[in-house]
C-alpha cells in the first residue's frame, strides 16, 4: 500500500496544466461509442475510474484505438450495442455505475454492474427508482439497493423523474436512458447540478433541451460523431488553487482549465474567504468554457458554505475543509449530507483527519464546524481509499511543521495520475530556487 510524505512549502510559484476533467472523459467516452461513426476525443483523463467506462463501451462493441494515454478514435456501434456476458467492473466508479446502468436499462439483453468494496456499499436506489418508473427492470442483487445491479431485457417508455437529490450522475443516468426510450423523458432537479451531459448530449447533436432545472430529451435518438477536446479537470487544479490562496507571497497559474460554472464554486467559497485570484475564459462559447485561473497567496478568513452552492462545489468539500483549517476563525458547512454517500464518508473522514492534525472541528449530521487558523503539526492519516481525502490532506501538509504522511494513496490513480509528481515538482522548484526542505 502507497503513501505519500510531505513537508512545509515555503513559496510557490508555478505555471501548470492539469489532466482532464473526469466527468467529460466518461461521458465523451459513453457518446462517442454509442455514436454513429468515428470520433476523435483529446485531452482524455487516463484514470482508473474513466478506463472503466471506457473497458465498458469497447465491451458493448465501441472500437477503441488510442494514439496516446489522452488522445482516442472511437467508433461508435450507432446505438445498437452488443451483449456483454461477464459482470461489467466499474471498479471504484459510481460514474461509470450509474451512467452506464442508463445506457444499459434499455438494451434487448441483460446485464450485471459491480464494483468495489466502496462503490458496492454507495447508494442505488436513487437510480433504480427513476429506471424502474421508465419500465425498466433492474435491481440490487442483494436486496439492500446497492450494487451488483441486474439488468433485464425491457423497452423503457417516458417519464417525468423529479430527483429528490442534486446529484448529476442521476441527471445524467436518466437522460441517456431517455435516448434509448419512446417518448420523450424529462429529469428535475432540486438545485443546479454539473450540466456536462446537457451540454456533451447537444454537442453530439442529441435532442436535448433544458428549461430552468428540467432537462428533456426526445427517445430513441443516436449520437452523430463529433470529436472533443476534454479540458483540465477543476476539481484536481483545486487542490493546487487552495494551496497557493492559502500561502501568502504564492504565484499560482492553471491553464487549459475547464471553467463550467456548474464546477467552479470554489472560486465563490475562495473569494468570500480573501483570496486574490482571477479568471480568464479563452473561449467562453465553447461547447464547455475552459481557460486560465490565476492565484495570489493572501491571508484567509473563514466562511459559510451553505444551500445550493454545495452542488456546485461537492468534489472540493474536503479541500475547502483544509481551507477553513488554515483560515483565521470559523468554517461552517452546511446542507452537505450528500457527502456521506461518496467514495467514504467523507463528512466523517475529513473530521477525524483534521483531529489528527489538532485542529478543533464538529461534525454536524449536514456538515462540519471548522475553528482554523492555529499553528498546525504533521501528522499521519489515512485516505480511507478516498482519492479526494488523500490529496486534500496531502496539501494541509504543505502548512505543517514536520512530515506529514498519508497512507493509502494508491486510490488517487482514480481521478488524478501524476498528482504525487506535481506535488514533488512544487517542492523541487522552491528547492531550485534556493529555499531548504
Ligand atoms: C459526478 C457527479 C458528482 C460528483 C462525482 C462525479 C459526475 O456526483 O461527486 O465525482 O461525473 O456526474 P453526484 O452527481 O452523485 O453528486
Amino acid at each position: 500500500m502507497s503513501e505519500i510524505r510531505v513537508r512545509r512549502i515555503k513559496r510557490i510559484a508555478a505555471r501548470m496544466r492539469v489532466p482532464g476533467d473526469k466527468s467529460m472523459s466518461h461521458r465523451a467516452v459513453m457518446l462517442a461509442g454509442l455514436a454513429k461513426g468515428t470520433c476523435r476525443i483529446t485531452g482524455f483523463l487516463p484514470s482508473d475510474d474513466c478506463v472503466r467506462t471506457l473497458r465498458a463501451m469497447q465491451a458493448l462493441g465501441a472500437e477503441v484505438e488510442s494514439t496516446d494515454g489522452d488522445r482516442l478514435e472511437i467508433t461508435g456501434i450507432g446505438g445498437d450495442c452488443r451483449q456483454v456476458l461477464e459482470t461489467i467492473d466499474c471498479g471504484n466508479s459510481g460514474t461509470s455505475m450509474r451512467l452506464l446502468a442508463g445506457i444499459l436499462a434499455g438494451q434487448p439483453f441483460s446485464s450485471r454492474l459491480s464494483g468495489d468494496a466502496s462503490l458496492t456499499s454507495r447508494p442505488m436506489a436513487r437510480i433504480i427508482k427513476p429506471l424502474t418508473e421508465m419500465g425498466a427492470l433492474i435491481k440490487s442483487e442483494n436486496g439492500n439497493d446497492r450494487a451488483p445491479l441486474l439488468i433485464q431485457a425491457s423497452r423503457l417508455h417516458s417519464v417525468h423523474h423529479h430527483s429528490p437529490v442534486a446529484s448529476a450522475q442521476v441527471k445524467s443516468c436518466v437522460l441517456l436512458a431517455g435516448m434509448f426510450a419512446e417518448g420523450g423523458t424529462a429529469v428535475t432537479e432540486p438545485q443546479q447540478s454539473r450540466d456536462h451531459t446537457e451540454r456533451m448530449m447537444r454537442h453530439f447533436m442529441l435532442p436535448v433541451r433544458t428549461d430552468g432545472l428540467t432537462t428533456h430529451i426526445q427517445g430513441l435518438s443516436t449520437p452523430a460523431a463529433r470529436d472533443f477536446n476534454v479540458p483540465g479537470d477543476f476539481s484536481s487544479a483545486a487542490f493546487w488553487i487552495a494551496a497557493a490562496a492559502a500561502l501568502p507571497g504564492a504565484r499560482l497559474i492553471v491553464e487549459n482549465l475547464g471553467l463550467n460554472p456548474t464546477r467552479t464554486g470554489l472560486m465563490t467559497v475562495l473569494l468570500r474567504m480573501g483570496a486574490q485570484m482571477r479568471e480568464n475564459l479563452d473561449s467562453a462559447d465553447a461547447i464547455e468554457p475552459f481557460g486560465t485561473i490565476e492565484v495570489r497567496g493572501a491571508p484567509l478568513h473563514g466562511t459559510t458554505v451553505e444551500g445550493p452552492l454545495i452542488a456546485n462545489v461537492i468534489d472540493e468539500i474536503p479541500i475547502i475543509a483544509v481551507l477553513g483549517a488554515l483560515a483565521d476563525g470559523t468554517t461552517v458547512i452546511k446542507d452537505a449530507g450528500e457527502l456521506r454517500f461518496k467514495e467514504t464518508d467523507r463528512l466523517a473522514a475529513i473530521a477525524t483527519n483534521l483531529a489528527a492534525f489538532g485542529v478543533p472541528v464538529n461534525e454536524t449530521q449536514d456538515g462540519l464546524l471548522i475553528q482554523g487558523g492555529s499553528p498546525l503539526h504533521g501528522a499521519t492519516v489515512d485516505s480511507l481509499g478516498d482519492h479526494r481525502i488523500a490529496m486534500a490532506f496531502a496539501i494541509l501538509g504543505l502548512f505543517c511543521s514536520g512530515e506529514t504522511r498519508i497512507l493509502n494513496t494508491d486510490c488517487i490513480r482514480t481521478s488524478y495520475p501524476g498528482f504525487e509528481e506535481q506535488l514533488a515538482h512544487l517542492h523541487h522548484r522552491r528547492r531550485k530556487r534556493g529555499g531548504s526542505a
